[in-house]
């Protein structure tokens, strides 16, 4: 079992297992963070207001192709930013290259189930990048002829984790202190049926708190999860800064108060649009959707979400900047980029105008 990187969601997951010892963390190739986090020999973590010293010696991998055949984990649940995905999917082809190179037995059964795990609506996209990675290796002579039978078994083992785990990291480098929260679960999607329930099983054995999506597509999983982010991390902020910068941390319960449901409706209706239009939803009704949401909004009441906390911690520690944090621009772009190419022009304006009323409350708190 593997996590990439030992980042807030990395070390959360961590937390879950049973035995943490049968676990490794692996680096992002030329990651700064991980370079401090490895040289420290682990991290600090915090649970009800007691610190202690994740001992990580001998448990950080240098990246997936360096660390070769003989230490690979069977499974790696990816925990990076979505704009840190495609670098991450081209140390995997580089590994599956040095695999292919030398093949001891089924190589391709080697090579460890991705499990994408960071917030956004990529997967899809993803997979694709992961294909024309491979494609490009076979046309410059680094990988056999993947077609008919290998690409498929090769891109069967890339997976999307959508969770709902509320970690966080304050701080920094070999400063940084964690806070796992309490365990969330993980739905596994997409990916290989067969290879996709091997995983939960796995998963769930070692402790962590897993399901599988079933017959549900990864987009479809993602766009249930993006609504959710959506409500909390764009509405939150925009209505917890005011024009001044000013800024109160919300509650989810704060969010959902009475007064903000014709806006969480109207959230909810252009999401929907732009999920049928790419098939995300199908029979969904915007019922549906408010239901998913009005138990969000009952279960997390007290919670803080995390996308507020960090940037209340970074405000607090003078280092917010302007302009949308990767996460939230990976969920939005992809609903303007879908509702463009769907001719759904009202849709369009409407996610643009959040990202720029998000970006100028961010800018207004950075002062
Ligand atoms: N936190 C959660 O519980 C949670 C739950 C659901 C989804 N997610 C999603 O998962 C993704 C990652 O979120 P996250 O909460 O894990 O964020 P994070 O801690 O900020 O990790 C993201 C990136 O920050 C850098 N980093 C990690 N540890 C660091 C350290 N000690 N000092 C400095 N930089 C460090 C790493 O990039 P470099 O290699 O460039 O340093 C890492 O890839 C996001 O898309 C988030 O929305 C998180």
């Amino acid at each position: 079992m593997g996590f990439l990187p030992a980042g807030a969601l990395g070390v959360a997951l961590h937390s879950q297992l049973a035995d943490p010892a049968a676990a490794v963390f692996i680096e992002r190739p030329g990651s700064l963070s991980g370079r401090a986090l490895r040289a420290a020999g682990g991290v600090w973590v915090e649970r009800a207001g007691e610190r202690s010293f994740l001992d990580l010696r001998e448990r950080f991998l240098p990246g997936l192709a360096a660390a070769g055949a003989s230490g690979l984990p069977e499974m790696v649940l990816v925990c990076t930013n979505p704009d840190q995905l495609v670098p991450v999917l081209q140390d995997y082809v580089a590994l599956i290259t040095a695999l292919a190179g030398d093949p001891q037995g089924d190589w391709v059964e080697a090579a460890p189930v991705l499990i994408l795990c960071a917030n956004g609506i990529y997967f899809q996209r993803l997979r694709q990048v992961l294909v024309e990675l491979l494609e490009e290796g076979t046309l410059l002579g680094r990988l056999p002829d993947l077609w008919p039978d290998l690409m498929p078994r090769l891109v069967a083992r890339l997976l999307r984790g959508v969770t709902i785990q509320t970690g966080l990291r304050e701080g920094s480098g070999a400063e940084a202190v964690y806070r796992p929260g309490p365990p969330g679960l993980t739905r596994l999607a997409g990916g290989g049926t067969e290879i996709r329930a091997a995983c939960v099983r796995r998963l769930a054995g070692l402790g962590l708190r897993v399901e599988d999506a079933g017959h549900l597509a990864p987009t479809r999983v993602e766009f249930d999860k993006a609504i959710v982010n959506l409500v909390s991390n764009f509405l939150g902020l925009i209505w917890g800064i005011d024009d001044r910068g000013g800024f109160r941390p919300l509650t989810v319960g704060e969010i959902y108060a009475e007064a903000h449901w014709p806006a969480i409706t109207e959230l909810a209706g252009a999401v929907l649009a732009v999920g049928r239009r790419v098939r995300a939803y199908r029979h969904e009704t915007l019922e549906d959707l408010m239901a998913l949401l009005r138990s969000t909004s009952v279960v997390h009441a007290p919670h803080v979400p995390s996308s507020i906390q960090r940037v209340e911690n970074a405000l607090a520690r003078g280092v917010l900047r302007p302009g949308l944090p990767p996460t939230e621009v990976w969920l939005v772009e992809p609903l303007i980029k879908f509702a463009r190419s769907s001719g759904l022009d009202a849709e369009a304006a409407y996610f643009e105008s959040l990202k720029s009323r998000l970006e100028d409350r961010i800018a207004a708190a950075c002062g």
